[in-house]
């Protein structure tokens, strides 16, 4: 079994996907923007070939370059897991006549405008929005939605540039910082609990099942420095109040055409109970999310994922035994870390549930809190009983804490 796979090494988990793929007998054909040079050792054994493009983002060149690359081999699947790569494999797969999800398929898990028109249409709970280009446009969306409201790219990630707007003035204050920014989403600002539901599907239908807490919300954990943000995995998925967010979950999948892979979606809870759609990528989610799902079953779905997609398999066990939490941390001061705090007492505290100590040491230079969630390094813990995950989390994200200068 020959697999395209777009981007083997980044965003590093990546390099995860590409071992699953060599693991279930698939030879991977990687593609990426990275000289053959200076590929990470991590990664090399998995590659079957490798082909280096000038530009990953520029999807006529690299078509024009896979296809000259493979001519005379036949190939059975195309694969991307990295968000902005979801469609180029849909146009390498439609181009090549193969198997697979198609680009209007992808592009409706892509655009955040169609995939809430589609999610609509099949009756289900989305928030109020229009697509926007111009000011005007944004002006009078603005109008017609009604503040607090959100504006937000139509392909963003990671909650960049995204606004919570509660007024007029506000507005206008946002929008020169949106001028870069051909297309926007203009939304009802859904006010409750934010959670995940990820899946490994198989021709649509979930083989695995996933939801996650984010304590706070994925904005709030982008627009305050102090947060060190939380993300629970729920070992409990059978109780009543995410009954209505998987419900959703898994008509939005049938709405929007999924075939084989992950999916993340994101879903809002409010006060009354109610389960409204946020977005949806027919790909993992990001961070740390699948070792977190790893943690919650002990199993390996970085290769389940690869057997789905050669396959058509799912072999690992579902059965949820804990609640996995992961704390990012942010260091005070700005420049290379100097001292962590804490650290000891916590894993004094959490003994055995501890699963991973990846905080940047002293010497190390920060990450960019803004550009990536996995900040200045985080720990995990995971724990049968949910209340006492949450408590070892909450008590890391107090606890411990990082100085930088
Ligand atoms: N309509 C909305 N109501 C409330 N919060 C929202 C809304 N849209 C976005 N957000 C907040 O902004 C975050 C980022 O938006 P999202 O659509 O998930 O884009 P991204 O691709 O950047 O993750 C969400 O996780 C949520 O916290
Ligand atoms: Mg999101």
């Amino acid at each position: 079994m020959r697999v395209v796979f777009l981007a083997p090494l980044y965003p590093p988990e990546m390099i995860q996907y590409t071992r699953g793929l060599a693991e279930v007998g698939a030879q991977v054909y990687g593609v990426a923007d990275t000289p053959r040079e200076h590929l990470p050792d991590a990664v090399k054994p998995y590659l079957h070939d490798y082909l280096q493009v000038p530009r990953i983002m520029d999807e006529e060149d690299v078509i024009a370059r896979v296809s000259a690359w493979l001519r005379g081999k036949t190939i059975d699947r195309v694969a991307a897991n990295w968000e902005p790569l979801v469609v180029l494999a849909a146009r390498l797969r439609e181009r090549w006549g193969m198997p697979g999800m198609s680009v209007d398929t992808a592009t409706g898990f892509r655009d955040k405008q169609l995939m809430k028109e589609r999610v609509a249409k099949a009756g289900l709970r989305v928030p109020r929005s229009r697509r926007v280009r111009t000011e005007t446009e944004v002006r009078a969306a603005a109008e017609e939605i009604g503040y607090p409201l959100i504006l937000k790219p139509i392909d963003g990630a990671g909650s960049a540039d995204t606004y919570r707007i509660t007024s007029v003035k506000e507005l206008e204050e946002v929008l020169p910082r949106m001028r870069g920014i051909p297309e926007a989403s203009c939304e009802e600002y859904i006010e409750g609990e934010e959670f995940t539901f990820d899946t490994v599907c198989i021709g649509g239908k979930p083989v695995f099942e996933n939801v996650a807490s984010y304590l706070p919300k994925p904005l709030e954990m982008r627009t305050q420095e102090w947060i060190s943000p939380v993300i629970i995995t729920v070992r409990d998925m059978e109780q009543q109040r995410l009954q209505g967010g998987i419900e959703l979950g898994r008509k939005v999948l049938t709405a929007l055409g999924m075939d084989d892979g992950f999916t993340h979606m994101e879903w809002y809870l409010t006060s009354k109970g109610e389960a409204v759609f946020g977005e949806i990528g027919a790909r993992p989610g990001g961070a740390c999310l699948v070792d977190q799902m790893n943690y919650t079953c002990d199993i390996d779905l970085f290769r389940e994922w690869a057997r789905v997609i050669c396959h058509k398999k799912f072999s690992a066990s579902t059965e949820r035994k804990y609640n996995d939490a992961i704390i990012f941390k942010r260091a005070l001061g700005r420049g290379r870390i100097t001292r962590i705090d804490g650290l000891g007492a916590w894993r004094h505290e959490c003994g055995q549930w501890v699963t991973e100590d990846r905080l940047l040491r002293p010497g190390t230079p920060r990450r960019n809190w803004k550009h990536t969630l996995l900040s200045d390094g985080w720990v995990q813990v995971r724990h049968p009983d949910w209340a006492e995950a949450h408590r070892m989390a909450f008590l890391a994200a107090t606890n411990i804490n990082m100085f930088a200068e």
